[in-house]
């Protein structure tokens, strides 16, 4: 698939905003995502704000490259999607509840759907998840019982990385057993 051919963690953006036509197109992508279940745990926020972009950049500890990019996209894991009366439970990442690895799974389906469609676009993306659940849950006022799996940053690219080694097809196809 040539999106996958083509895809590069992008670290440097042209200032050009993004449409929000094609925003809503690259969660619509992360819409039609499948989930365990059918349960769709994943939540987006879009975040446009300067102010607000600085601020998650900071607890992003401090990657400043990332302000380049005219739009984050945070993409939050909801444990309600699994649990009844999660109200009380509290996430981070020492968290022992087994639905949280499958929220994150799910929601990690859906994100790398916006990630692969916004190269339909022109757009660059890369993921970013070098954040504590506290700062970044505290700066965006998400509860306590979601869990933030990544941070995409969108935007056109302004750099044109190449491939980045992958381990080859031998060390990683298993036949029939391990
Ligand atoms: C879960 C996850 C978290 C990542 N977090 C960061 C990050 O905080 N900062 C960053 O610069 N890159 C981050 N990356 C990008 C990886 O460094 C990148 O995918 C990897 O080096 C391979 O390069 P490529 O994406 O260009 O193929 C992250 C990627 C993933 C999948």
């Amino acid at each position: 698939m040539r999106e996958i051919e083509l895809r590069r963690s992008i670290r440097k953006y042209k200032s050009k905003p993004v449409e929000m036509s094609i925003i809503n197109s690259l969660i619509e992508s992360a819409r039609l995502a499948p989930s365990g279940s059918n349960t769709q745990p994943w939540h987006f926020i879009v975040i446009t704000d300067d102010k607000i972009k600085n601020d998650v950049a900071t607890v992003s500890h401090n990657q400043k490259w990332m302000l380049t990019a005219p739009v984050f996209i945070v993409c939050v894991a909801d444990i309600a999607s699994r649990i009844a009366n999660s109200e009380d439970i509290e996430l981070d990442e020492t968290s022992p509840q087994f639905e949280l690895k499958q929220i994150i799974r799910d929601t990690s389906i859906a994100i790398e759907h916006i990630v692969l469609n916004a190269i339909t676009f022109d757009l660059g993306t890369c993921w970013v998840a070098w954040f504590t659940q506290k700062e970044i849950r505290s700066v965006l006022g998400i509860p306590g019982n979601k869990f933030v799996v990544s941070i995409l940053t969108v935007g056109y690219p302004d750099e044109n990385p190449n491939p980045r080694r992958r381990k080859d097809l031998k060390e990683i196809i298993h036949i029939n057993k391990w």
